[in-house]
């Protein structure tokens, strides 16, 4: 395969919900290296913007270069309000996604992704992509379709095994249907079911043909690799390679035999990746978890990696979308050495184990926990589950317990699990207004945090995406 030498040697790890938006992704790519937006909940962001008041008039700028106007009216009619909403109004919900998909949210979700991948690229030629997570399958279409109206440069998606996007991707730069399988649970003859999109149902002619993104896969593991060089639907242009104390999700860890026994969880060396049969693969890739340091990045490169992604260090920058008091917060105690993070392999209800932060008043503050009041109200990690032939319901083991026992669902399940969507998206500054105030955040960071001390002894706590890009190069 012929791939070109000007691959970035550091790409800014997409950060969900919303934690790596266009602001931060433009800085990076700004300075020659890859910025990635997340595209995860960014209907969400986009509609909860607009209600915001769209202050800087960034969105609808990016909307005036939407090729179809008749859609934008529709949703700056739905959700935008001049000035912002009130402080203590909560913010209206855009409808939660299903296998039939009303034509508004497919809009929706075209357009937000548009928007984000648009701002990101506006005014220079650096190199973009965007970050979607394989576990959330309903709005990917119209997303990735979004995405590549605004002329994405890559696609980056983890959390599961992502083999039908490249063919989907190659479909999709020439205007043909799509169709995604959907995983359904306890669907005991295996039913297919099917997320279809048309794009050009939502496009006019004027439209020919779409750039191509390159296509990279987030894996942990050879063995997952070398299944996507072999089996998926199209070229996988490359691997993003995350060892398991990376921020976000981690991919599960490989069950030994006592762990079976003790049903105990817990990270080993067999899940570290085996980088020498990742290289093998001849497939451009970069190392994840713990690599944000100049001396990683020179490991990396003579380990035959094109680089490094590092997210952590970005997270807590000034261009990040982490409300600046949360962030002020854990770089105080970066400094002083007593940020605790941790593996919960119980709270996402994705069912992978997912990295905490402790912090008062968020979601693993005791207090917090007690006063908050289980509701699935935008329920991107709702999962499918089988009632009868071609009919699907929605449960997430978040939503409040007894709806999700009606569902079929077990207690044990449910036990300590944490409201993704929520908590992120209060996390930035977008938490829904409840009666007893409003959603209390959920901040995931990697383990090794010490490329914040470092970066911040050199360019102070308002450090910026330069200054990550300058220490990792020195
Ligand atoms: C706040 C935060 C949010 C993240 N969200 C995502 C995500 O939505 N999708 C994803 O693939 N990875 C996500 N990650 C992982 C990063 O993209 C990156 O691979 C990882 O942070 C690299 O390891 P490091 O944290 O040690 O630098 C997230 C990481 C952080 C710190």
């Amino acid at each position: 395969m012929n791939y070109t030498n000007s691959l970035p040697k550091i790409i800014q790890g997409g950060m969900g919900i919303g934690v790596s938006s266009w602001r931060l992704a433009k800085v990076v790519s700004q300075h020659n290296q890859m910025g990635v937006v997340s595209g995860t909940a960014i209907d969400s962001v986009v509609a909860r913007r607009l209600q915001l008041g769209d202050p800087d008039g960034s969105i609808r700028r990016a909307l005036e270069h939407f090729p179809f106007p008749q859609m934008v009216e529709n949703i700056l009619n739905r959700y935008y309000i001049p000035g912002g909403k009130a402080p203590n109004e909560p913010f209206k919900l855009i409808p939660i996604h299903s296998v039939n998909m009303h034509r508004l949210s497919v809009e929706l979700a075209i357009i937000a992704n548009f928007v984000e991948v648009y701002l990101s690229k506006e005014g220079h030629d650096g190199i973009v992509g965007i970050n979607y997570l394989e576990k959330i399958q309903l709005p990917t279409l119209p997303s990735i379709f979004g995405a590549m109206l605004a002329g994405i440069d890559y696609i980056l998606m983890g959390a599961g095994i992502p083999l039908l996007i490249p063919g989907i991707i190659d479909k999709l730069s020439a205007l043909k249907p799509v169709e995604l399988r959907l995983s359904v649970e306890d669907n005991p003859s295996n039913e297919n079911f099917y997320t279809y999109f048309n794009p050009k149902q939502y496009c006019d002619s004027k439209i020919k043909e779409l750039k191509r993104p390159k296509f990279l896969a987030i894996v942990s593991s050879d063995i997952v690799a070398k299944t996507l060089v072999k089996k998926a639907s199209g070229i996988v242009d490359g691997f993003i390679v995350e060892g398991y104390i990376a921020g976000g999700h981690n991919a599960p860890p490989r069950r030994t035999e006592k762990a079976s026994s003790t049903n105990i969880q817990k990270f080993s060396e067999r899940d570290i990746p085996n980088i020498p049969k990742i290289a093998e693969l001849n497939r451009p890739f970069w190392l994840a978890g713990g690599y944000a340091s100049p001396q990683k990045l020179k490991e990396a490169l003579s380990q035959g990696a094109s680089g490094i992604q590092v997210g952590t260090a970005f997270a807590f920058c000034k261009e990040s979308s982490i409300v600046p008091s949360i962030k002020q917060k854990i770089i105080n105690k970066c400094l002083d050495g007593s940020l605790d993070v941790y593996t919960d392999f119980k709270a996402s209800p994705t069912g992978y184990p997912f990295k905490m932060v402790r912090l008062e008043g968020t979601m693993t503050d005791p207090k917090m926990q007690q006063i908050r009041k289980r509701i699935c109200d935008l329920g991107y990690l709702r999962r499918l589950y089988f009632i009868k032939t071609s009919e699907v319901g929605y449960r997430c083991p978040a939503e409040p317990v007894d709806h999700y026992l009606r569902k079929g669902g077990t207690i044990e399940e449910t036990l300590e699990k944490q409201c993704l969507c929520n908590g992120l998206m209060a996390t930035i500054g977008l938490g829904q207004v409840r009666d007893y105030g409003i959603e209390p955040p959920i901040i995931t960071s990697g383990e090794d945090y010490s490329p914040i001390i470092n970066i911040v002894k050199q360019a102070g706590e308002d450090y910026s995406a330069k200054d990550v890009i300058e220490y990792l190069s020195s």
